[in-house]
């Protein structure tokens, strides 16, 4: 019998589930990774090997009937993402499950409405929400720290894709070769900063405007090997409004120079300024700047031990530090420690949704109200 009170089934042992879920789950006491699942068998294998998981599937609904299974945490591929959670659901189980749960903010809200009706816990892997440098900016903008929010700037980009031969997943739904430009680093890589955006501003979203760009017409195709023409967005800037009187502006690119996760946040107000870079350079991951009306040259601050998981620090691994955070949260969650639930599925549904109308915006050249597109 384990001690454990949490155990945990992670779908996808890719290479994401190795650097930050399982180390994540593996790095809060109160939680047990019980079985691992891959459609590749040997290397479902190999991963619970290196990390000591007892029990291997190649079919994720194995773990479904298992009763002492309390978590699935979805780290496959895109394509599995909402039919693993749906069925999870189904099956009366907590889910994480990694970004996008589905392409489409609808389908996305569905997911939130029957994890609500039966009781459940649910979270998106926003992994740089859990970041320590983010956590304590959003304390110190509830405490007023900010003043009335008046301009919002989010970033995220870096230039893992600037090599047309580094290969890249193609998006599902937009086959190679397709003259449309597919929505890709909006999605991939915007979504965590939309939803940083939404969480600081605090206000409900009412126009978009932006565009997008292929800067890298051929690249070569993951699954062949092949140089192809990927007509995908590598870049993007939008500008949003809220019914408050703040603004922003986002842009998402994989193709700007610069090292991962490469975030960058920004919210000025009437009294004050916070800025937070997650980029890694020279050792650190994070730092969090600020400034005041009085006192306007930007100072760091450092960030408070208590914002950390245990024993962690800026000098660690970005994906293990910020995914540790996201599990400690998740399972605070799921065992009634935390207060709220914070990125979620009904906010991975607002966030889609801002990305469906961002596309919108893009593909009719042209403002959009939010209430255009149906979602949430
Ligand atoms: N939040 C973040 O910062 C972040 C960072 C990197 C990746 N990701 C996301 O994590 C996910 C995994 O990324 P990755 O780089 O590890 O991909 P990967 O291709 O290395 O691994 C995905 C694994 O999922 C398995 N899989 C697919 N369908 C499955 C199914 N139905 N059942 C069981 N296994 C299945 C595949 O066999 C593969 O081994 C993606 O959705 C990716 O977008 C998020």
């Amino acid at each position: 019998m384990s001690e454990k009170q949490i155990r945990v089934a992670v779908v996808g042992a890719g290479r994401w589930a190795e650097r930050a879920h399982i180390p994540g789950w593996q790095r809060d006491g109160r939680a047990e990774v019980a079985a691992l699942v891959d459609l590749d068998g040997t290397l479902a294998r190999k991963v619970a090997d290196d990390f000591g998981i007892a029990q291997v599937f190649t079919d994720y609904r194995e773990v479904l009937d298992d009763p002492t299974i309390d978590v699935v945490d979805v780290a496959s591929g895109n394509e599995a993402h909402f039919e693993v959670s749906m069925a999870s659901l189904e099956a009366g189980k907590h889910v994480l499950c990694e970004k996008p749960v589905h392409h489409d903010a609808r389908e996305t809200s569905r997911a939130a409405a029957l994890a609500e009706s039966k009781g459940l816990r649910t979270k998106l892997g926003f992994t740089f929400r859990y970041a320590p440098a983010i956590q304590y900016a959003k304390d110190l903008i509830d405490q007023g720290f900010v003043g009335t929010p008046y301009v919002f700037n989010g970033y995220e980009q870096n230039s893992q894709w600037i090599d047309p031969q580094t290969p890249l997943r193609q998006f599902e739904h937009t086959p190679a070769g397709s003259d449309e430009i597919a929505v890709s680093s909006i999605e991939g890589y915007g979504a965590p900063i939309i939803d940083i955006m939404h969480w600081w501003t605090n206000s409900p979203i009412t126009n978009v405007v932006g565009t997008m760009r292929n800067f890298v017409p051929d690249r070569m195709l993951r699954s062949t090997g092949t140089m192809e023409r990927m007509n995908i967005d590598d870049g993007d800037m939008w500008i949003c409004e809220f019914e408050d009187d703040v603004m922003a502006s986002i842009q998402s690119s994989y193709v700007t120079v610069g090292n991962y996760p490469g975030i960058e946040a920004r919210l000025y107000g009437s009294e004050g300024a916070v800025i937070v870079r997650l980029v890694e350079e020279f050792g650190i991951c994070q730092t969090i700047k600020t400034a005041t009306k009085d006192s306007v040259e930007f100072v760091e601050r450092e960030i408070p031990q208590e914002y950390f998981p245990e024993g962690g620090n800026s000098r660690e691994p970005w994906p293990f530090l910020f995914y540790s955070n996201l599990i400690k949260n998740f399972v605070d969650e799921i065992l009634g420690d935390a207060p709220a639930t914070q990125g979620d599925f009904a906010q991975g549904a607002l966030v889609q949704r801002t990305i469906n109308a961002f596309e919108h915006s893009y593909r009719q050249r042209r403002w959009v109200n939010f209430s255009e597109v149906e979602g949430v």
